[in-house]
């Protein structure tokens, strides 16, 4: 299993990644309050590239993807990809990567800009790629994430996420990440 856990961030890092400073379409919108504001969450398209792109850059230091990768996770028919909306602004997305007919989904990627965070939009981009997931038949959802990511940790932890295993240096040189999965449902 673990020759298959390799790092997407990295494995694409000689086409596309940022190292600086740091097809399938539906109607499934989904509107829910977020303290007093209204979040939507629904699938994007590569209308929506530019923020996405804002968002990526927003959140990460270091393994940013740059704006052609995105560009092809967001039409790659392997890959869907959902944002948060709030007053018409995106402020979140996630993408993930699901074969047909496979039955495992992989979190690539989830993000919220710092401004819009603690307010509950990331278990919101979970809770959609469940639904998706399920709707594809996925039976479980994987993802890696940096050993020092409290927060991330915290949030896949609260979603009934179980650390797997560890990944030595999976982010490079001393950053280990833990595998995590959560079981969707059972064959
Ligand atoms: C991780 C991230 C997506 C969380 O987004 P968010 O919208 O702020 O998260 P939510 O408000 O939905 O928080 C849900 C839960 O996550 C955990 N959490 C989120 N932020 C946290 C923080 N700063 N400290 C501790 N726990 C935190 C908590 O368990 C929280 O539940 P609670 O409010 O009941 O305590 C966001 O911090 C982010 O974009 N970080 C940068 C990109 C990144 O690291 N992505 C993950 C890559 S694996």
């Amino acid at each position: 299993m673990l020759s298959t856990i390799f790092s997407f961030r990295y494995f694409l890092l000689p086409l596309n990644l940022d190292t600086g400073a740091q097809p399938w379409v539906d109607d499934k919108d989904i509107s829910f309050p977020s303290g007093s504001v209204v979040v939507n969450v629904r699938t994007a398209t590569t209308s929506d590239l530019d923020d996405v792109e804002r968002i990526e850059r927003g959140s990460f230091d270091r393994g940013r993807y740059q704006r052609e990768v995105l560009r092809q996770l967001l039409s790659g028919e392997d890959f869907f990809t959902i944002i948060a909306e709030e007053n018409e602004l995106t402020v979140g997305y996630a993408t993930v990567f699901c074969r047909k007919g496979c039955h495992s989904a992989r979190i690539i990627s989830i993000a919220v800009l710092p401004a819009f965070r603690e307010r509950g939009i990331a278990e919101e981009l979970l809770a959609g790629i469940e639904n998706r997931g399920q709707d594809m038949n996925a039976h479980r959802l994987m993802l890696e994430v940096a050993k020092t990511n409290g927060p991330a940790i915290r949030l896949y932890e609260k979603h009934g996420f179980r650390k797997i295993c560890e990944l030595p240096d999976y982010y490079g040189s001393e950053s280990d990440a833990f595998y995590m999965e959560k079981v969707l449902s059972e064959k």
